[in-house]
């Protein structure tokens, strides 16, 4: 005879009274006497499964008893209400099968350094508060998705294999192409999903970028994933409104559909909830004398034209209860393609938005429009405009005001978990030191 299909753990409270099948791993064990007690995890949510040694004999018993911490099981039996349990339900076992032994699982109660748990990343991704954060991101991802698709948005996947930086020549990685010279690994799809922002009208790319960034805060990653939508006939402005309802939409949906996983991180939801359009705008200059009048030895005054770092942005985006938007920085800090301000050409029209107490998570502009003065920019980068040949094409043909930004899938990820490190927020990091697992 066959055996029924498993069901989810997450369906059980829907099945009171049912015998069903579930198949997972243990995440605790403890027996008394004639009674086994077997927490059982499958990824959609965990039951106590009951093993008593009247109803299913003593070899079973024995076996049941002697499952270890990740050992995975088919267990059968009856669902029953259980007030005391988180789900309401608990799993009367009437028969057991061990499927994969789990001797001496590295990973205890016990507390482990950041070290150790990178070095068994692998197995860490099981843990309560990994599983949680790691159902966050998929929500994110997700509601980013619905969000675009709703508003018009078409996806266009853009290259990894690229040939030429476009988010300065500094942090590229670089591998052979064959007979055709260096390729670079994409640190953006942004100037792709111009090409195609121009066929389709609103587009968005949404993959893997990497930079080769020697810099090992909290905040970087050398592999990381990027959402970049991109729309014609749109304009600063535009540029920045709809920004801030994506992300409150993320955040909202994180609310709505992932509650129990941010309660289990503790974060704290006020802060969340607090996230609606429209969000506050301050310009670089403003930025500046906020940073002159608050100055310390860790956060030192700007001079104009000098980039804001990790202790600014933080102290910025702590003055406001949502997150912020500093717009118009100066045109030599950022890059080539940003459109200059018509009313002050030494400002672009871009805008990062730092997220309170932590920093930037999106990064977005207006693009040149003009191709005589991206041709300039590309010189004054000292970039090869031999390069971007097809990229001045878009200028040539029927070229239109447009804008578009990119938001760090891992960095959202982080400040809405609550997390303290991006390396948390994907399932592989990839940095400075680390390439293991
Ligand atoms: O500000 P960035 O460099 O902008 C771009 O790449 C543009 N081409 C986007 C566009 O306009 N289409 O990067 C955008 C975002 C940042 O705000 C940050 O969230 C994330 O990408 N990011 C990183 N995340 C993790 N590790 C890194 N090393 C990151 N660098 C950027
Ligand atoms: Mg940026």
């Amino acid at each position: 005879m066959s055996e029924s299909p498993l069901v989810s753990i997450e369906s059980l409270p829907r099945r009171i009274g049912a015998t069903v099948r579930v198949g997972g791993w243990v995440t605790h064990h403890r027996a008394k006497g004639k009674l086994a007690f077997l927490v059982v995890r499958d990824g959609t949510g965990t039951v106590q499964c009951v093993v008593s040694k009247a109803d299913v004999g003593d070899a079973a018993f024995d076996a049941a008893s002697a499952l270890t911490i990740e050992s995975s099981l088919v267990a059968e039996g009856e669902v029953r209400a259980d007030p005391r349990s988180p789900s309401g339900v608990e799993l009367g076992v009437k028969s057991l099968r061990p499927v994969g032994a789990s001797p001496d699982y590295p990973i205890t109660p016990k507390e482990h350094g950041d070290a150790f748990l990178m070095e068994h990343r692998h197995l860490w991704l099981r843990s309560s508060r990994q599983h949680a954060v790691l159902r966050i991101r998929h929500e994110v991802e997700r509601a980013v998705m619905d969000f675009l698709h709703d508003e018009g948005f078409i996806r266009f996947d853009t290259p990894i294999l690229t040939p030429c930086a476009a988010e300065g020549t500094s942090n590229l990685f670089a591998t052979e192409y064959f007979d055709l010279g260096k390729a670079y690994l994409a640190q953006t799809g942004q100037l792709y999903v111009e090409a195609g922002m121009m066929s389709l009208g609103r587009v968005y790319c949404f993959g893997p970028t990497f930079r080769a960034e020697k810099s090992k805060t909290r905040r970087h990653l050398c592999e990381f994933w990027m959402v970049e939508p991109e729309a014609a006939f749109v304009d600063h402005d535009g540029n920045l409104d709809l920004q801030q309802r994506m992300f409150s939409f993320v955040v909202e949906r994180c609310l709505e559909r992932r509650r129990a996983e941010l309660t289990l991180l503790e974060r704290d939801l006020a802060a969340l909830e607090r996230v609606k359009p429209p969000f506050p705008r301050i310009t670089y200059d403003d930025a500046l004398a906020r940073i002159a009048a608050a100055a310390t030895e860790e956060m030192p005054a700007l001079s104009w034209g000098e980039d804001l770092g990790a202790p600014h942005e933080v102290f910025l985006s702590n003055q406001f209860d949502r997150p912020v938007f500093v717009e118009r920085y100066p045109a030599a800090i950022k890059a080539f393609y940003m459109q200059p301000d018509p009313a002050r050409p030494e400002v672009v029209l871009c805008a990062d938005m730092l997220a309170p107490g932590f920093g930037e998570i999106i990064g977005g502009s207006q693009r040149i429009f003009d191709e005589a003065l991206l041709r300039r920019r590309l010189e004054e980068h000292g970039l090869d405009a031999g390069n971007y040949r097809w990229y001045l094409d878009l200028r040539k043909y029927g070229s239109v005001p447009h804008s578009g930004f990119g938001m760090g899938i891992e960095r959202a990820v982080l400040w809405i978990t609550g997390l303290s490190h991006v390396r948390e927020a994907i399932p592989f990091s990839r940095t400075l030191y680390r390439i293991y697992p």
